[in-house]
């Protein structure tokens, strides 16, 4: 063989039976074959086998199977980003002339899915308060309604809604349900009957900061009704991501359970500040979400919101004097980041919305990373004297 053509045919290492590696490869090949055609059409290479890298492919695959797992379903399909597993999970399930609830607390690109793109193609929707349980059910009595988005708890004011209620508002008017756990996570919520979870992958589950990943989780019937649409539509997820979030995951549940005591200390602390007004943290007791959350979850997360006692100008003054939370709009990473919330969340919320939503110029978003809280409470303590000052 000449090594022009060696260079395109490698070598091959076969790793002998029962040697074993520890960490499995990332197969990044988009191509599978078989030896001849016959056999890529036997029965079990049609259900088992790998053909395309958009149909399938082992790493990710790998994921799908243990976030399914981990949220407690049997299936799940993993898609290129968070937003392109809600859009997966919502475009498969609608038809045009139905009806969609959204909700005024949820992430604002959810809302802008709706507002924007979804009535392009005939598909209404209600814009609701999570908490407003009569106009939920007012709202799914309604013949065209047939999903219903929402977020436990709420990015980004910390809303915890009631799972039980709003599921069984759901099944009794043939409702579908869309859980976005991003920021509950995939150990949490998994006993409500709640028809797909999606994920923000980016978040928690990688971990840091480093890739882009979505999952739509759900029971096998209702994987394979919109699988076919993801691969369809090209949203796969690539297998290098599927890899680092496989690594981020083997340090899921101690970090979602630092991130969350640290959020809770940081919460305790500013919840005593004369220069606080209020903090949104289901976490602490004083929370009118306190119950619910303790019912539904097992712990809340990295992330709180708060109001600053001041105006928007003094609120970004703090906002850009903290040194170690730099001001970006993610959550759920290794390092601590801090957001306004009515610039970055709520630019879309009419005056009416907002107040629903509760957000002001003084709302500031914290996403709690892993460093120590004694230097992240001195870091806040320093912005609070320069931006006071
Ligand atoms: C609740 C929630 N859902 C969905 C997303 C979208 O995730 P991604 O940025 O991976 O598309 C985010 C991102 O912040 C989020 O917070």
């Amino acid at each position: 063989m000449k090594k022009e053509t060696r260079v395109t045919h490698h070598p091959k290492v076969a790793i002998p039976p029962g040697n074993e590696a520890l960490v499995d490869p990332i197969y990044r090949s988009v191509k599978y074959t078989y030896p001849t055609i016959e056999s890529a059409l036997s029965v079990d290479a049609r259900k088992e086998g790998f053909d395309y890298t958009r149909d399938a492919n082992p790493t990710t695959r790998q994921l799908e199977i243990l976030c399914a797992e981990l949220q407690g379903r049997d299936d799940s399909v993993a898609v290129a980003t968070g937003m392109a597993a809600v859009w997966l999970a919502v475009i498969a399930n609608l038809e045009a002339g139905d009806r969609v609830v959204f909700f005024v607390e949820g992430y604002r690109p959810i809302r802008a899915m709706a507002r924007e793109r979804l009535v392009r193609f005939g598909i209404e929707f209600s814009m609701l308060s999570v908490h407003d349980h009569e106009a939920i059910e007012a709202s799914f009595k309604e013949d065209q309604t047939k999903l219903v988005v929402f977020e436990a708890p709420t990015n980004p004011m910390l809303q915890v809604p009631d799972i039980e209620k709003i599921v069984g508002f759901a099944k009794r008017n043939g409702v579908t349900t869309i859980l976005d756990n991003t920021f509950g996570g995939l150990h949490n919520h998994g006993s409500y009957e709640l028809d797909y979870f999606v994920h923000s992958l980016t978040k928690y589950a990688s971990g840091h900061g480093d890739v882009m990943g979505g999952a739509v989780i759900a029971n096998k019937d209702k994987i394979a009704k919109i699988k076919p649409w993801a691969i369809n539509m090209g949203s796969t997820m690539d297998p290098g991501a599927a890899y680092l979030i496989l690594r981020g995951l083997r340090t899921y549940y101690l970090r979602y359970r630092r991130h969350s005591e640290s959020a809770l200390t940081l919460a305790r602390h500013l919840e005593q500040h004369t220069r606080v007004k209020r903090v949104f943290y289901p976490g602490l007791s004083s929370d009118p979400g306190n119950i619910l959350a303790e019912k539904q979850m097992h712990d809340c997360g990295g992330v709180f919101s708060f109001d600053l006692d001041a105006d928007g100008a003094t609120t970004w003054a703090f906002i850009d004097a903290l040194e170690l939370f730099h001001t970006a709009s993610s959550v759920g990473s290794t390092e601590s980041l801090v957001a306004p919330v009515q610039l970055y969340f709520a630019r879309d919320l009419s005056e009416a919305e907002a107040g629903v939503a509760q957000i002001s110029e003084s709302t500031v978003r914290l996403s709690v990373g892993l460093e120590h809280t004694d230097d992240l409470i001195a870091d806040l303590e320093q912005a609070m004297a320069k931006a006071f000052a």
